[in-house]
């Protein structure tokens, strides 16, 4: 079956899905940003304080392609949908699924956050997070309300939009 993709804002609850779907779905489980950061050899933080966020995007969109488009659920960072190149080859290679959470919400769980070098609580950030909005949605198959439900639940909820999507 054709891969999932997760798309989201940072905090939106990517890679804890990723984990749990593929584990249901006994399909393997990638992240965009790890993968990143083993290919490169550095980490996210180091790439965007020594190289800029310019070369990271170059390196999202590498890592992005060499995805597998079969059997794999892939959390992908939250900045990827700004090349429409990348929206064009998740929405044509995979299942898009886009995972909201509100901004009280993401600003909640992030609180502590020191790990993203675009976080920083401010207005500037809640600005990229509505500007992003029309972006998950226009590349998305699915979307998926995250307020307030669990892993577990968002994750069933998953398997029965694959499902529906399957079985028509
Ligand atoms: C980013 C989100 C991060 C990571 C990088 C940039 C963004 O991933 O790719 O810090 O632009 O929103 P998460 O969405 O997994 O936090």
């Amino acid at each position: 079956m054709q891969s999932v993709f997760l798309i989201g804002f940072m905090g939106s609850g990517k890679s804890s899905v990723c984990t749990c779907l593929a584990d249901r779905l006994k399909w393997k489980a990638k992240d965009t940003d790890h993968e990143i950061e083993l290919y490169y050899e550095e980490t996210i933080p180091q790439i965007f304080a020594t190289k800029g966020e310019d070369v990271f995007r170059t390196y999202e969109s590498h890592i992005l392609k060499q995805m597998p488009i079969t059997n794999t659920v892939i959390a992908t960072g939250g900045g990827i949908i700004g090349k429409a190149p990348n929206r064009e080859w998740m929405k044509k290679h995979g299942i898009v699924i886009y995972l909201h959470a509100s901004w009280n919400e993401i600003k909640r769980r992030l609180a502590d956050d020191t790990q993203r070098p675009l976080w920083k609580d401010t207005i500037a950030v809640q600005a990229l997070f509505k500007s992003r909005l029309p972006l998950y949605e226009e590349t998305s198959h699915y979307q998926i309300q995250t307020d307030q439900k669990t892993v577990d639940a968002i994750t069933e909820e998953i398997i029965s939009l694959i499902n529906t999507s399957i079985n028509g």
